[in-house]
């Protein structure tokens, strides 16, 4: 019998691109994919340490892996458990001090490592944790074995960790130093996914606009000419990046929202607060006539653009006066999505230690309200496109038999009853109807 595996995925896509390279790695290795923990030789949790949160999730699943693995045991099965990601990076040890029966923890830059360890692992004689977070000196992106496109709309690792150091994160230490990858093997990769059914290519990176990755005569390029570069490629339907930072939305970035017809018309661009205070205490390059700015100059490049962001409430400091000047930039932009949370205190950054801390009850008032404001306009976007037609590019069967899932140019869910044969297709679609989370449509 084939053995399988099992992988839940938290955090953000790179997170996801992540995991679709580590199932890569073990269908190599002979594995099969399962959802049911209950029939998995291996079981991964590919962990995020961004807020406390969601790094403290990775415990109670770990619990309830183990009590599996107990079970499966009684009937003479094992089961390797494994832990990769983030939180890893950031606990090290102390993952395996507070779950022994952990069989192996990985860190992000490692996970090629994966075959050899579960060699290891499967050859002890009693149980020993392996635990590795180092960060090679050789792009751990040499070392992942070639990918298929995994359905319509692919994930493309273009650029990985950061520099920027915001207070609050701690992305610059789960991820380590920015690093872009060569343009010719990001071409090459997505030529493959391209060969293998993509038409969508979202091109990712924790600052995906900072990407500066060598040409094959050694210079250094960046976003705009490879977002041009992989826009020739014949079968390529749909492109986007993300995420960007502010600060680097370069001119000639910007115009290829002009130039780049195949280039979506969204882009997520957080902003983090409207207040300047906060934004110099959060060590963003940018204060919010900048980021206005650069939302003009996109405007003006594409008048169909519209953007998402992600706000964080409640940071060290954080007076109603500055929590005002966040909506006040809201209301500007009037995003049509956006991700909002409240300041989580994360070990080990600088804005832990701050003395001003907002109290708990003042971070989830001021949530309340700059939510309200935002799915506001998030619902009036969706209303505004009902009785307008889209091309929607539909990836995935809905609950009901007939229906199928889709995204807009605008990354909205909408969803249609059809006779299922339209899968992984761009069609035109009437809006029909529209909540603050999804459409409806039908083809016409
Ligand atoms: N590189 C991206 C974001 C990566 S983290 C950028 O610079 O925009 C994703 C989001 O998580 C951040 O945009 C931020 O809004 C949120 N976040 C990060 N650290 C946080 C913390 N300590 N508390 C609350 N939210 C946080
Ligand atoms: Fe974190 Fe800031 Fe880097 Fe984004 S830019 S990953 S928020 S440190
Ligand atoms: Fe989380 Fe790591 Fe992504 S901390 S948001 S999984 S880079």
């Amino acid at each position: 019998m084939t053995k399988k595996y099992y992988i839940k995925t938290f955090g953000c896509q790179m997170n996801v691109y992540d995991s679709s390279r580590i199932a890569d790695m073990l269908k190599k290795e002979g594995y099969t994919e399962t959802n049911r923990q209950t029939e998995a030789d291996i079981v991964l949790f590919n962990t995020c340490h961004i807020r406390e949160k969601a790094a403290e999730k990775l415990f109670s699943d770990l619990g309830r892996a183990k009590l599996i693995a107990d079970e499966r045991a009684e009937q003479g099965h094992k089961t390797i458990i494994g832990v990769v990601g983030c939180v890893v990076q950031a606990e090290d040890e102390q993952i395996i001090a507070r779950a022994p029966y952990v069989d192996f923890a990985v860190g992000p830059q490692m996970y090629f490592r994966i075959p050899e360890i579960l060699r290891q692992i499967s050859a002890q004689k009693e149980h020993q944790s392996v635990v590795d977070t180092d960060f090679p000196a050789i792009s751990k992106f040499d070392f992942l074995p070639e990918n298929k496109a995994q359905g319509a709309c692919s994930y493309l690792a273009v650029q990985e960790g950061c520099n920027n150091f915001c207070t609050y994160c701690v992305v610059p230490y789960t991820r380590g130093a920015e690093y872009s990858r060569p343009v010719a093997d990001v071409v090459a990769e997505a030529k493959r996914l391209i060969a293998t059914g993509t038409i969508e290519i979202n091109l990712l990176g924790q600052n995906v606009n900072s990407y500066h990755g060598e040409d094959e005569n050694g210079h250094e390029r960046n976003l705009a000419y490879l977002l041009h570069k992989i826009a020739e490629l014949d079968g390529l339907k749909r492109l986007r990046y993300t995420t960007s930072y502010p600060a680097d939305m370069t001119d000639d970035l910007i115009v290829c929202h002009k130039d780049i017809d195949i280039l979506m018309p969204y882009l997520h661009l957080p902003v983090q607060s409207g207040s300047d205070k906060i934004l110099k205490a959060m060590n963003r390059r940018h204060n919010s006539g900048d980021y206005l700015r650069i939302v003009e100059k996109l405007a003006a490049a594409n008048p169909n653009l519209r953007m998402s962001s992600d706000f964080i409430v409640g940071f060290p400091g954080e007076t109603d006066a500055d929590f005002q000047q966040t909506l006040n930039v809201v209301n500007q932009v009037k995003y049509i999505q956006a991700f909002s949370f409240k300041y989580s205190r994360r070990p080990g950054t600088p804005a832990a230690v701050m003395e001003n801390q907002v109290e708990e009850k003042v971070k989830k008032e001021r949530l309340d309200i700059l939510q309200t404001l935002l799915f506001d306009y998030q619902t009036k976007f969706n209303q505004a496109c009902v009785g307008k037609v889209m091309p929607v590019l539909f990836e995935q069967k809905g609950r009901h038999k007939g229906q199928l899932i889709g995204r807009t140019p605008y990354m909205q869910n909408l969803h249609i009853e059809t006779n299922g044969a339209n899968i992984n297709k761009i069609l035109n679609v009437l809006v029909t109807d529209a909540t603050t989370n999804s459409l409806s449509g039908k083809e016409i």
